[in-house]
């Protein structure tokens, strides 16, 4: 056995982020983070958006304590305390013979833990960090504290910290079922198909603001609940039969239904006109809370040529491409677009009404991505966010 106190141990996982396609908007409890309906969303690859996280625990730790993007945060809220509390009772023995470290399942409850996290894209921009975060904090710990429950429980958990995070536990395309039991127990995700079923989709996001959004969702859609009369309208009525066109949809990989319902939902959760039906649904759009839109296309071709419409429209304040269409930067070359001067030398789209109008400087930035996988086990040690000698952020 190691000398008491002095080790040190640690996990590293890496959860992706999600967007809705059928959005959570509404809760039925505020604690345990129950929705008013079921909700499906698409993950993406880790790769360009995803929340990496590291868990220490070592006897000499006084408490917990979190650093968030290299600043450390408060762990006293709610939440955080839900997701600690529901993994550390699922803990169960653990033995490093190797590092002669042993602890038993009613050691973890004394024991306190350093948790470290980074998300490689803005953190409350609209954009689900939140999903991300808490979905790769009780991953983590879980991998951590050996716990053995399946991915569902794991998922309710997740739940617990940030609604949406629930189904960043999952690759592909994923239902939170919203459950009907008050403890909550029901209420989980569930994988509809892995991210290899539809791998053509192009996801493709612009970045209008990378600041922290005015509203949180937690706020927003709790005044929605108070003040919408169309909220259980559509929790009721509509969203129910919504969740099974879209399950066929994806079952089917039909495009041209997908992409009506995911924007005929945006439109809904928005509260706007519905006017969606005169589209062509060459592409599909979805914007959650705040304000980046997040543009679906069915294939790379459409892909390319939306990318140049987008770039056209949307031309970069300065001259550096590679820093304003992140993640699969292979998109550009496909569209032919090597330089600034492609971007410059790009025709009108014909559909514009004023060819001539272009919005320089309303885009941060593009993000182009895929499906992508759910969380996983970054064993590599040279990536963990915390020192394995003094368990403080690297
Ligand atoms: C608009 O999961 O962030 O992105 O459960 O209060 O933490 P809390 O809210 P959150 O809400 C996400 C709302 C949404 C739609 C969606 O992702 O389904």
């Amino acid at each position: 056995m190691a000398p008491e106190g002095q080790w040190i141990l640690m996990a590293t996982g890496r959860s992706p982020t999600n967007i809705a396609v059928i959005k959570y908007w509404g809760k039925r409890d505020e604690a345990l983070i129950l929705p008013v309906n079921d909700s499906i969303s698409v993950t993406l690859d880790p790769d360009h958006l995803s929340a990496t996280t590291t868990v220490a625990v070592s006897p000499s730790f006084p408490s917990d304590r979190m650093w968030l993007n290299g600043k450390e945060i408060s762990l006293s809220g709610g939440r955080f305390q839900s997701c600690l509390r529901e993994i550390r009772k699922r803990a169960c023995d653990f033995e490093d013979e190797k590092k002669e470290i042993r602890i038993k399942k009613e050691d973890w409850e004394n024991l306190h833990v350093h948790i470290a996290s980074y998300n490689n894209f803005p953190t409350a921009a609209g954009l689900a960090s939140s999903a991300a975060g808490f979905a790769c904090l009780v991953f983590t710990l879980g991998k951590l504290m050996n716990v053995k429950e399946d991915y569902g429980q794991l998922s309710s958990i997740a739940r617990q910290g940030s609604g949406s995070a629930c189904r960043s536990i999952y690759g592909g395309f994923v239902k939170w079922c919203m459950g009907k039991k008050d403890d909550g127990s029901d209420s989980m995700a569930v994988q509809l198909a892995d991210e290899a079923h539809w791998n053509d989709l192009v996801i493709i996001i612009a970045v209008v603001s990378s600041k922290q959004k005015e509203t949180s969702s937690t706020s927003g859609m709790q005044n929605s609940v108070e003040t919408s009369p169309l909220l259980q309208y559509r929790a009721q009525t509509v969203v129910p039969s919504r969740v099974m066109k879209m399950e066929e949809a994806i079952k089917n990989r039909d495009f041209a239904s997908f992409a009506k319902l995911t924007c005929a939902d945006s439109n809904q959760f928005h509260a706007t006109s519905n006017s969606v039906e005169y589209f062509y649904w060459q592409v599909a759009y979805t914007f959650d809370a705040g304000p980046n839109a997040v543009l679906i296309s069915p294939n790379r071709k459409t892909a390319t040529l939306l990318l140049k419409k987008l770039l056209y429209c949307f031309p970069p304040q300065d001259k550096d491409l590679s820093s304003y269409l992140v993640g699969d930067k292979s998109i550009l070359s496909d569209a032919g677009l090597h330089s600034i001067e492609d971007v410059e030398a790009l025709p009108a789209p014909p559909e514009m009404k004023i060819p001539d109008q272009k919005f320089t400087g309303d885009v941060s930035y593009f993000i182009c991505s895929r499906l992508g996988a759910g969380p996983k086990v970054v064993s590599d040690e040279s990536q963990a966010l915390i020192d394995s000698v003094t368990g403080l952020p690297k």
